[in-house]
C-alpha cells in the first residue's frame, strides 16, 4: 500500500490518495468534484517466467576456494510461483551458491538454469527476470536514494515514479533526496530490498533480506514477499531467522557445509526425521502427582513442565490418554492446543556437528 498525494487540475486542491502498485483508481477532488482517474505506478512485470515447472534449476553445483570446497555438489529446483526458504548456518555455502546461481562468480562444475536459461551462457537475458538483494548491499553513496533506484530502474525499464512510489513503501519517504552515503545500515537494506522489486521482476533472489531491519523493516520485507508471491513472483530467500522462514515459505533447502542436507515442506521434513508434535496443557495448578501420572501414559516420549503448563510428546493417537490421565489425576485443564515440530527443531537435526 503506497500513498500518494495529487494536485487537482481543475481547481489545484491537494488530494491524499492510497492504493497498491499498479493499482488504477478513481479519485474525486473534495472541493471541486473533479474525477479523474490514477493508476499507481509499478503493477504487475511485462516479463513472465515461461518455463510452467521451474524458475530455478541447479545441477550438480561445486564451487571450491583454492582447495576448500564451499559448495559440493549441490542440487536443487525450485518451482514457479512458491518461496523457496534456503537455510543453513554461517559459512554453510549459501552466499556462494547464490553468487554462482547468478554467474557473479565462476562455479568449478555444475549447471544452472534461471526460468530455463543457461547462466553461463545466457546470463545478460535470464538477469532480466530475476531482482537480487545481496547479503552487502551497496550503494552509490554520493547519490540521494532516489538517484540511486532510478539509476537501476532505468535497467529494468520502470519510471522514476515507481521508485518514489517504492522508497515510500519502505519507509524511507523522508529520505528520498538524502544521500545513501549518510544512510544507516537498516535504512541501507530497505532500499536494497526496493531496487530488487523495481520492474516486478517474475523471480526474486534475496540473500538474508532481513540483515540489518529493525522489527518494523522486517514486517515491510515479510508483507513484500507475501505481495510478491500472490502476484505470480517466484521468491528464494536465503535466511537465519528461522521462525520467518516457516512463516511463509512452501519448502526449504538445508545447506550444512557446503551440502544440501535436506529439500521438502518443514511438514515432510519432520515426518521424515520422525519429530512429533506436543502436546501442550496448561493447568489451573501443577502437582507432582499430576506430573507422575502423565509420565506413566505407556506411549509418550518426553514430559517437560514449564510452570503450570505441562508439554507431552506423543504420536497423535496418545493424545487422549495423556489428558484422561491429568483429569484422573486432580487436574484442571484450562488451556491445551498442539505445537507442531518447529523448523528449528528440523534445522537443528539436519545441521547436527556445527557449533
Ligand atoms: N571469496 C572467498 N574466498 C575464500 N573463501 C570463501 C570466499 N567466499 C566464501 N568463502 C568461504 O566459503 C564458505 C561459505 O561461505 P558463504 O557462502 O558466504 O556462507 P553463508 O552465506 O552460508 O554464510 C565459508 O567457509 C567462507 O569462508
Ligand atoms: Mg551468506
Amino acid at each position: 500500500m503506497v500513498k500518494r498525494t495529487l494536485v487537482c487540475p481543475n481547481c489545484k486542491n491537494k488530494v491524499t490518495i492510497q492504493g497498491d502498485l499498479g493499482e488504477k483508481i478513481q479519485v474525486i477532488c473534495p472541493n471541486c468534484k473533479s474525477k479523474g482517474i490514477f493508476t499507481f505506478p509499478g503493477g504487475k512485470s511485462g516479463l513472465k517466467t515461461t518455463d510452467n515447472s521451474f524458475a530455478i534449476e541447479v545441477r550438480g553445483l561445486t564451487k571450491s576456494f583454492n582447495n576448500f570446497k564451499a559448495v559440493d555438489d549441490v542440487s536443487f529446483n525450485v518451482r514457479t510461483g512458491e518461496i523457496f526458504g534456503f537455510l543453513g548456518p554461517n559459512g554453510a555455502g549459501k552466499t556462494t551458491t547464490i553468487k554462482a546461481m547468478l554467474n557473479l562468480i565462476h562455479a568449478n562444475s555444475g549447471e544452472i538454469k534461471i526460468n530455463g536459461l543457461d547462466i553461463t551462457k545466457k546470463g545478460k537475458e535470464a538477469k532480466k527476470y530475476v531482482g537480487f538483494l545481496p547479503e552487502r548491499v551497496a550503494f552509490y553513496n554520493n547519490l540521494t536514494a532516489l538517484q540511486n533506484l532510478c539509476f537501476y530502474a532505468k535497467m529494468k525499464n520502470a519510471s522514476k515514479e515507481e521508485c518514489k512510489a517504492l522508497i515510500e513503501e519502505f519507509g524511507l519517504g523522508e529520505a528520498v533526496n538524502k544521500k545513501v552515503g549518510k544512510f544507516s545500515k537498516g535504512m541501507v537494506q530497505r532500499l536494497g530490498m526496493a531496487r530488487a522489486v523495481i520492474g516486478n521482476p517474475p523471480i526474486l533472489i534475496l540473500d538474508e533480506p532481513s540483515g540489518g531491519l529493525d522489527p518494523r523493516g522486517v514486517v515491510l520485507v515479510r508483507d513484500k514477499i507475501r505481495e510478491m508471491k500472490n502476484k505470480g513472483t517466484t521468491v528464494f530467500v536465503s535466511s537465519h531467522i528461522l521462525s520467518e522462514i516457516q512463516a511463509l515459505c512452501n519448502r526449504v533447502g538445508i545447506i550444512n557445509r557446503g551440502v544440501l542436507v535436506a529439500e521438502d515442506t518443514v511438514s515432510k521434513l519432520s515426518k521424515r526425521l520422525n519429530l512429533k508434535p506436543k502436546i501442550s496443557v496448561e493447568l489451573e495448578k501443577m502437582s507432582d502427582g499430576i506430573v507422575k501420572a502423565v509420565k506413566k501414559v505407556d506411549g509418550i516420549e518426553d514430559v517437560q513442565i514449564i510452570n503450570k503448563i505441562i508439554n507431552v510428546v506423543c504420536g497423535p493417537k496418545k493424545k487422549a490418554k495423556v489428558i484422561v490421565a491429568i483429569e484422573k489425576a486432580g487436574g484442571n485443564i484450562i488451556n491445551l492446543h498442539t505445537i507442531e515440530p518447529s523448523l528449528e527443531e528440523v534445522f537443528m537435526k539436519f545441521t547436527e556437528g556445527n557449533q
